[in-house]
């Protein structure tokens, strides 16, 4: 992937792609409703990756790189895991495979004759859960959830007959069993001809089957589990993954049959191949081949990145595709106002689902370009063309060919430039891939999904009033819900009506005052949730919750944030400055004066001091770039904007956040630099293990660094770390550090 673009184009497609991951994960993960394609999600999380590692400064510090699923949903209760469970990094080619083979070698330093043996098994498209056995009963089962906290389903995990709830003798007194939760094509057929509800694909059904409130209904659905991992354990199962599987068959678990030792990158892409043509008739849906290096030792030495392991890689197989009419395409219209072009299709049946809908993207992917402007497609899309289908083991697929010879339609699809909702002018930023609405709050679409928005889980979360509910409050007459502020005064407005909504179909006495109740339960909220949940562009969960520690409490934040106003549009001119300085040195043949022109708008004429101080406070928070700021700064100036969460503002009791609890390791928070020759560990597993336990590793010695790690040969970097008086130590004493 080539990258060609500015740290402020780059950080607003960092903010845009966190956000779309955002949602795919909670879609995905929390409602077993996903909406976008695997490979489309990959897609994402790739670019993400790309330009996280193009632009280091402007990864956030709650990147999606850096997290596994979504939050567990509400209803069960939460297990913590003992040990994270983890994600796996996926390959979509021969050269990832050959890469991650060679990346092993080198971490371990391994020379390319050593051996070095991955075993080779199907990655089965199910849900993960962890098992946890104690003297070899079955204790708890626990759903991956965000990898962190999962949802306790043991109560319906017992109903799973490939689940053994006691281990023989030889079992370990502790032992957490990993593995695959899933429905054969065959039990997925029957169920949704005969169960309650058709599901989308046998993934969903087995998700929405094991998360059942009622374990009897769970019991009633044919649920499968393959092991293949273990969490923690009170002695070793072996010294190798295949020995470890194998004791685990021993014990009782069901566990892959395709699995398969390895020891060289060309038997690992034959493995591959062999598991692929064996998949239309296995009776279950995998998605891709999964290699784990085989040593346990040496995965032990490799260990983890955030969020997946060094010594594992998930090869994906190609989606599946078929061809049918696009006969509509339709707008729809986000929370921040974004254009998003739906196909229409004639339904196909696409690897066992039937897909009526797919993903247009944005106007440039339906013109056959990608968000960089380069061709994806030798021509554009149009209504009535015969399209490409793509899917892999979900939902919403997208649109990936057009077969020309069949088209009769002469004209090019024409993107709307006006907002199809409220009619308002839709504009494409510089650097956006998208078209927005600029109807603000006066668009009934954008002011309904905000409005849903407020409302979700990780915002007020009321009970009783989901997007449903706000669709239906949106459109009442006598009991309107318009804009946040308005949920808050639902009942003093309902009991001055005539019309009371308790006597409403779909309302009775009581579930009216269960949402009354609800409502004013969420009256006082946490800082964070609330600046979460007005749904500022670029700022997501994580982003609020930085916000809320570093202002303390709303009045600090308000006040700041109109401080700053100023500088924001600042900061907006002299982008403009830069773009137009870009064109003109660009048409001159001469070399463009950025910095310069950046600093003119700035200096002239002078800006009050307190306004550059507030901006330059907000953009130094960490992971809180120039893009989040002006998004944040200008929802708060903007008037019309600012009312509506003045109105919410006076009818809650927002609560001051607390100040954030210290990681426990000796190095956590500290800044450590390693030079000279290490012996013991190669310095990517050094970095590594630094990094896990919380310590930022620079590459040059400065008054920021905290420690010094200096091997033999060290010379300049140590010599300044002892002038700066930085403290040092030699790998000894680091390995010492390394194993608290
Ligand atoms: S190993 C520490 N092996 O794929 C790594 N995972 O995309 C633990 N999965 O979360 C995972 N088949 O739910 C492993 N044979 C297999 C798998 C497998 C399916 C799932 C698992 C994991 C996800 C990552």
């Amino acid at each position: 992937m080539t990258i060609d673009l500015t740290p402020d184009e780059a950080a607003a497609r960092i903010a845009d792609l966190a956000t779309q991951i955002a949602q795919a994960n909670e879609d995905y993960h929390a409602k077993d409703a996903p909406r976008i394609s695997d490979a489309d999600y990959d897609a994402l999380k790739r670019e993400l990756a790309a330009l996280e590692a193009a632009f280091p400064d402007l990864k956030p510090a709650d990147s999606p790189s850096d997290l596994v699923g979504a939050a567990p949903a509400e209803g069960f209760g939460k297990v913590v895991h003992r040990q994270r469970m983890m994600s796996l990094e996926n390959a979509f080619s021969d050269n990832d495979v050959t890469d991650f083979v060679a990346r092993i070698r080198s971490f371990l330093n391994l020379s390319a004759e050593a051996p070095l043996r991955f075993t080779t098994e199907p990655k089965i498209d199910g849900l993960s859960l962890s098992l946890r056995y104690e003297n070899r009963a079955l204790l708890q089962a626990a759903t991956r959830g965000d990898g962190t906290v999962g949802e306790n389903v043991t109560a319906n995990a017992r109903t799973i007959s490939d689940i053994p709830k006691t281990l023989p003798a030889d079992a370990p007194a502790i032992l957490e069993v990993r593995g695959e939760v899933y429905m054969t094509h065959a039990d997925f057929a029957r169920l949704n001809e005969t169960g309650p509800r058709s599901f989308a694909n046998p993934r969903n059904a087995a998700a929405g089957s094991l998360r059942q409130i009622d374990p009897a209904i769970t019991a009633s659905r044919p649920l499968r589990f393959f092991a293949y991992a273990w969490g923690e354990i009170s002695v070793p199962l072996a010294e190798t993954q295949s020995g470890a599987v194998a004791r685990l068959a021993d014990f009782g678990f069901a566990t892959n049959p395709l699995m398969q030792t390895c020891d060289d990158p060309r038997q690992m892409l034959s493995a591959w191949t062999g598991i692929e043509q064996q998949r239309a008739t296995l009776g279950y849906d995998i998605d891709g081949v999964v290699y784990k290096v085989d040593d346990l030792s040496y995965q032990a030495r490799l260990g983890f990145r955030s969020t997946t392991p060094r010594w594992a890689l998930a090869h994906k197989f190609p989606a599946e595709l078929a061809w049918t009419r696009l006969e509509a395409i339709d707008i729809q219209v986000g929370r921040t106002g974004a254009l998003s072009p739906v196909a229409r299709l004639a339904p196909v049946t696409v690897g066992g689902v039937v897909v009526s809908n797919a993903t247009l993207h944005n106007e440039d992917y339906i013109a056959g370009r990608d968000s960089n402007g380069a061709q994806i497609r030798d021509t554009d899309i149009r209504v009535g063309d015969w399209v490409q289908v793509y899917r892999a083991g979900d939902v919403i697929p997208k649109v990936s060919a057009v077969d020309q010879s069949r088209r009769t339609n002469p004209d090019p699809y024409r993107f709307p430039d006006h907002c199809p909702a409220c009619g308002a002018e839709a504009i494409r930023e510089p650097g956006d891939s998208v078209r927005r609405c600029t109807g603000g709050l006066a668009c009934p679409a954008q002011a309904v999904e905000k409005l849903k928005h407020f409302v979700s889980r990780a915002a007020f979360d009321i009970e009783g009033l989901g997007a449903k509910q706000i669709e239906m409050f949106f459109a009442d007459d006598i009991l309107p819900i318009r804009e946040p502020a308005d949920i808050f005064t639902l009942a003093e407005r309902d009991g001055r009506n005539l019309a009371r909504l308790k006597n409403r179909d779909g309302f009775g006495e009581r579930s009216a005052e269960k949402l009354f109740a609800a409502i004013e339960e969420r009256r006082s909220v946490p800082l964070a949730r609330l600046i979460f949940a007005l749904g500022i562009r670029h700022v997501g969960e994580v982003a609020a919750a930085t916000l809320a520690r570093h202002y303390g409490d709303l009045p600090a934040m308000i006040g700041a944030l109109d401080a700053a106003a100023p500088a924001a549009e600042r900061h907006i001119a002299a982008d403009e400055a830069v773009t137009a300085e870009r064109a003109a040195a660009a048409a001159q043949g001469r070399r463009a004066r950025i910095a310069e022109t950046r600093d003119a708008v700035w200096s002239d004429p002078p800006l009050p001091a307190a306004a550059r101080i507030a901006w330059d406070d907000l953009t130094n928070i960490n992971s809180i770039g120039a893009v989040l700021a002006q998004s944040l700064v200008t929802a708060f100036h903007q008037p019309a904007e600012r009312a509506v969460i003045d109105r919410v503002i006076a009818q809650l009791d927002v609560r001051s956040a607390e100040a954030a609890p210290a990681q426990d390791s000796p190095i956590a928070g500290q800044t450590v630099v390693f030079t000279g020759t290490l012996e013991k560990m190669t310095r990517a597993e050094a970095k590594a293990r630094a990094e896990a336990m919380g310590a930022k590793v620079a590459g040059s010695v400065s008054a920021k660094t905290d420690l010094v790690v200096a091997g033999p040969g060290a010379g300049s970097k140590a010599k300044k770390a002892e002038e700066l008086g930085i403290r040092i130590i030699d790998e000894d004493e680091w390995l010492a550090i390394a194993a608290t």
